[in-house]
């Protein structure tokens, strides 16, 4: 299958060029020439598989063998999630006090977040092209707290990269910048970027800046493997088709997704699990007081509002970029239009989307924003009921779902639990009867990351441009002469 830009530019590219690049040419984001078409007779196939069987089965829709062998395949998952802590990958917690509401815990790989559930593989796919290749990437995200650590974790020590990781000083939990500053590893650089006014979506701005320098881009073998990268969203449609698997009671019976989202990655993938087949009934869009996914679903606005700090801070967002990727799909595949809305964003700050549009994007997706008050309710509320312990974002899509009750009907319900408890102390420091749950307000990775050295650079954000490509250039530079 080839794969091309969703605003059109460029020429097809393969999988493995898709996965090395990340971004497309002309600065959009890549997208399958088709989307594979799933049958009941398949998913039926399917119930029984353990999700990494299921990821092999989806990724192989998306991949030719040619590119990549069965037994390839099978050894790159096997290394991706044999360091999660249950064997299960992402169990689901069937929640006592709500009837048909089940928690899907994402957040038992090494960084305690859902993003360990894409980065792990992605990020070894990465480096098992370039090996073959004999390559060397540099890679640079940006983070809001969770993609961050699992990019540096999972490309720490990796013969083929460099890791250049960006976080917003300040606006991500001490627990959350010590996963990505406490690394030993030389390839690892955790840049901390002070006075963001947007938060992380500062960080994206010199990010796009950085790949228009095309000379710059091609000296350093700059790519990425943040949402942006196809293979995320790829990854993540795998979670949708395990959480349906393992809660419908028969294939075709229909199930509701609640998600806390900001950048909409995870939600464009469980999108594009229902357009591949998958009986979804509601996507449920659970945002917090940041609230650009809920304007543009409920008002077809896509608009930047100043940042709101939440105590679910890795949705502080302000610009869901996978939208664009995901509408590409609502039109019919129409790049121009794409390009036209994408461009006028840039511009301007803000799209009306026509009411034909809205109403094909708007098709399964509900919408809430949520406000911090209610978020510490909601944790309160499941920790008196059952003692289980929600962090933040959790809380959020369980917030949202009890909003939304009544649009929700009584199919099962899944929430999407995209992080740790443990990585937002301060947050869960509030909460009454704590002490009965000691266990879960813990991790070890957490606790023995308090005794490590701290190592990274620290920059303003009104000179990050000229800093990091100096920055990069130089460390580029000592590794060339020290390889020579
Ligand atoms: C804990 C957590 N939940 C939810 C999200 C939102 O995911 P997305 O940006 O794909 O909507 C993120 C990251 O952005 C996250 O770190």
């Amino acid at each position: 299958m080839d794969y091309k830009s969703n605003k059109g530019g460029g020429l097809k590219v393969s999988f493995e060029q898709a996965i090395l690049d990340g971004y497309a040419i002309d600065g959009g984001l890549y997208v399958p020439e088709y989307l594979p078409e799933i049958n009941h007779e398949q998913l039926t196939a399917w119930k029984t598989l353990s999700y990494k069987q299921l990821a092999f089965q989806i990724i192989s829709l998306f991949v030719e063998r040619s590119i990549i062998s069965a037994d390839e395949l099978q050894g790159l998952l096997d290394r991706s999630y044999d360091t999660f802590e249950k064997e299960e990958v992402i169990p689901l917690y069937p929640l006592k006090s709500r009837s048909h509401t089940y928690i899907m815990e994402l957040f038992y790989g090494p960084t305690l977040s859902f993003k360990d559930v894409g980065m792990s593989f992605i990020v070894n796919l990465v480096n098992f092209f370039l090996e073959k290749k004999e390559e060397r990437l540099s890679i640079i995200v940006a983070t809001t707290g969770d993609t961050g650590p699992a990019a540096a974790h999972f490309i720490a020590g990796k013969s083929q990269l460099d890791g250049w990781i960006l976080y917003p000083k300040g606006l991500i939990t001490a627990e959350q910048e010590r996963q990505m500053t406490t690394l030993p590893h030389t390839n690892i650089h955790s840049v901390g970027v002070t006075n963001c006014p947007e938060g992380g979506d500062d960080l994206d701005v010199v990010i796009n800046q950085l790949y228009a320098h095309q000379k710059f881009k091609s000296k350093l073998k700059l790519s990425s493997v943040n949402s942006l990268n196809w293979g995320r969203i790829m990854m993540q449609t795998v979670h949708y088709f395990y959480g349906y698997l393992q809660i419908a009671s028969s294939v075709g019976d229909l199930v509701n997704f609640s998600v806390p989202s900001g950048g909409f990655g995870n939600l464009c993938a469980g999108g594009l699990a229902r357009k591949m087949g998958l009986p979804i009934k509601n996507l449920l869009i659970a945002n917090n007081q940041n609230a650009c996914l809920h304007r543009i679903f409920s008002e077809g606005v896509f608009s930047k509002q100043p940042i709101i700090e939440t105590f679910s801070s890795a949705i502080d967002i302000l610009v869901p970029i996978n939208f664009w990727r995901y509408l590409y799909f609502c039109v019919a595949g129409d790049t121009q239009k794409i390009k036209n809305w994408s461009d006028t964003f840039d511009k301007t700050g803000r799209v009306d989307f026509d009411i034909i549009t809205q109403k094909k994007y708007q098709e399964g997706f509900l919408s809430k924003s949520v406000g911090d008050p209610q978020t510490l309710m909601t944790m309160q509320q499941i920790l008196d009921d059952e003692r289980y312990l929600l962090d933040p974002h959790a809380a959020v899509a369980v917030a949202a779902s009890d909003l939304l009750k009544d649009q929700l009907g009584n199919d099962p319900l899944i929430c999407l639990a995209t992080a740790h408890p443990a990585k937002f102390p301060q947050t869960i420091g509030q909460l009454s009867h704590i002490n009965e749950v000691l266990k879960q307000t813990k991790h070890a990775s957490i606790e023995q990351a308090k005794t490590k050295c701290q190592r990274s650079y620290t920059c303003d954000h009104s000179h990050l441009y000229e800093a990091l490509t100096n920055a990069m250039e130089t460390d580029w530079g000592l590794r060339h002469t020290s390889n020579d």
